[in-house]
């Protein structure tokens, strides 16, 4: 069985002239990374892809997009897990680093390490011929104008491979006109992301509401009632802290799920037997 499921960040609609746009890029992530599935290729693989169209893209609160500092600057978080190999790789603080979801694979794949942050971790993307942008690259006239109480935020992608290995990926800004040096919860595995042999799940909200719920290891909590259940159970705790955020996830049988205490969350699937991807809010 092979599937997706994508999201481009839960909050508020900033205007209803957005909605389209974002949900067509949310099917274009979740068809572009299932193309790479049907090629046989990694789940690993299809989850950066589906991030990198994101990060490419001036709508979301990732890469390129990215919401600005109090200092008018954009600093990226990214996280990364292989399900099967429980291997992780994270960064922080990224000022240059045009994708930073790869720059999350690099330190899996490529270091000794799980998490880098800031100039050190730029030092490692140049080392690995990851290109390099000036921090002014990311940030647009739509992000100029936005403040702190328009959350909209973070995108991410599961994906299940042929060979049932589970991948998640995740990417952000963060939260708008946040402290430098402030880290959300998307470079925090099992907060912002997690995965395992059963089921792997990506965050999005406010990072500190994340962190507090350590959202998407508590589905782990709730496996045993399926996975729609679950993520459901650990929204429901979420709220009862007084949390917001949304979460996308699926299981090893390529069951999908998703649930917010959001105004909205955009997000889209597919997987073996559809012909298109599915997408809304
Ligand atoms: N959920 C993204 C952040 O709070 O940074």
């Amino acid at each position: 069985m092979k599937a997706i499921i994508v999201h481009g960040g839960a909050g508020k609609v900033h205007t209803k002239e957005e909605i389209p746009p974002r949900i067509e890029t949310c099917k274009k992530a979740a068809l572009s990374g299932f193309e790479i599935l049907k090629k046989g290729e990694t789940s690993i693989d299809a989850a950066v892809e589906a991030v990198k169209i994101f990060e490419d893209n001036p709508l979301f609160n990732a890469g390129k997009g990215s919401y600005l500092t109090e200092k008018g600057e954009v600093e990226m978080d990214a996280g990364i897990m292989n399900g099967n190999t429980l291997k992780i790789g994270a960064v922080s603080g990224i000022k240059h680093v045009k994708n930073p979801i790869e720059l999350a694979r690099a330190v899996m794949e490529k270091s000794k390490h799980n998490f880098l942050i800031g100039e050190g971790a730029e030092e490692f993307a140049l080392k690995n011929n990851l290109p390099l942008v000036p921090n002014e690259y990311f940030i647009t006239e739509r992000t100029k104008k936005l403040f702190a109480d328009k959350i909209h935020d973070t995108v991410g992608a599961v994906a299940l491979d042929e060979k049932g290995v589970i991948s998640v990926a995740v990417s952000t800004g963060g939260t708008p006109m946040k402290m430098s040096g402030r880290v959300g919860d998307s470079p925090l595995v099992g907060s912002g992301f997690y995965a395992n042999e059963r089921f792997g799940a990506v965050a999005t909200g406010i990072g500190e509401d994340i962190m507090r719920a350590v959202l998407t290891f508590r589905i782990a909590l709730y496996l045993e009632k399926g996975i729609n259940t679950a993520i459901k159970e650990a929204i429901a705790y979420l709220t009862k802290i007084n949390g917001k955020a949304g979460v996308i996830a699926l299981d090893k049988n390529g069951n999908i799920a998703f649930e917010y205490n959001t105004e909205m969350m955009f997000y889209a699937f597919m997987k073996d037997g559809m012909s298109d991807p599915e997408g809304g809010i």
